[in-house]
């Protein structure tokens, strides 16, 4: 996948349906296979039947397979309600949730078992941005996440927290850069290729011309922009 909607705990079902009407009647793709939207869970089902030949994913799992875990969603049951991805690690999921690393592996092998693709999320904190030490944070989330993953077709997001619904994001060739950076992390350590990096942070239909430019930046993970379906139509355009 190369572009993903995350539409977080946004768009009732009447929004979906108006969402999928501009969507399509702006898109110019003929493959929309490479192009992901991750709805609220109540709303997977819905989206397989609206957004025909978009994947449709969630947003987290349970690191437990079925059994007595209530208020939890486990890998088969998102699978079964038609998801084919799920977003793990999110920053948001990481801070609410109190998500660390050793869970999310735990969550990572779970999608690989039950054939959900991880689109797994990394990204710093201000302060670990403005002290220069971006590289070996995420490297050091990666390690942590991958730690005896035998990886398939993994998608990685570098999201860094500071640009999460700010609107600001770093420069083009600084996120180039970190992307360079995790690519060679995992073939050299961790020893799988991602499927693709994806940035996430503040896209827009706007800025995303510009940094589709990086040539390590394989697509994005769009939040507040994908809420409305004109705009990430024009997003899923600027990006083919
Ligand atoms: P944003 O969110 O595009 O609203 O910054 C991105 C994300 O959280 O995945």
């Amino acid at each position: 996948m190369k572009v993903i909607a995350n539409w977080k705990m946004n768009l009732p079902t009447p929004d979906i349906r108006s969402w999928t009407e501009n969507f399509y009647s702006n898109v110019n793709l003929d493959d929309s296979k490479t192009i992901g939207v991750a709805p609220p869970f109540t709303h997977i089902s819905n989206c397989v039947t609206y957004l025909q030949n978009l994947r449709v994913g969630a947003q987290n799992i349970s690191s437990r397979d079925l059994g007595n875990n209530t208020g939890e969603i486990s890998a088969s049951i998102a699978k079964d309600s038609g998801a084919s991805f799920v977003i793990l690690g999110h920053s948001e999921v990481r801070e609410n949730l109190d998500e660390q690393s050793s869970l999310i592996n735990k969550k990572i092998a779970i999608a690989i078992e039950k054939n959900l693709s991880p689109v797994v999320c990394f990204g710093e904190s201000r302060e670990s941005y403005e002290n220069g030490i971006t590289k070996d944070f995420v490297c050091s989330q990666l390690k942590e996440c991958f730690e005896g993953i035998k990886a398939e077709t993994i998608i990685i997001a570098y999201e860094p927290i500071w640009s999460i619904g700010t609107g600001i994001t770093p420069e083009t060739n600084e996120i180039n850069e970190i992307h360079n950076t995790i690519k060679d992390y995992c073939k050299n350590h961790l020893k799988f290729v991602p499927e693709s990096v994806l940035y996430g942070g503040s896209v827009t239909d706007k800025n995303c011309k510009n940094l589709i430019t990086g040539e390590n930046i394989d697509g994005f993970l769009v939040g507040g922009a994908s809420l409305d379906g004109n705009s990430f139509a024009r997003i899923v355009n600027n990006c083919f």
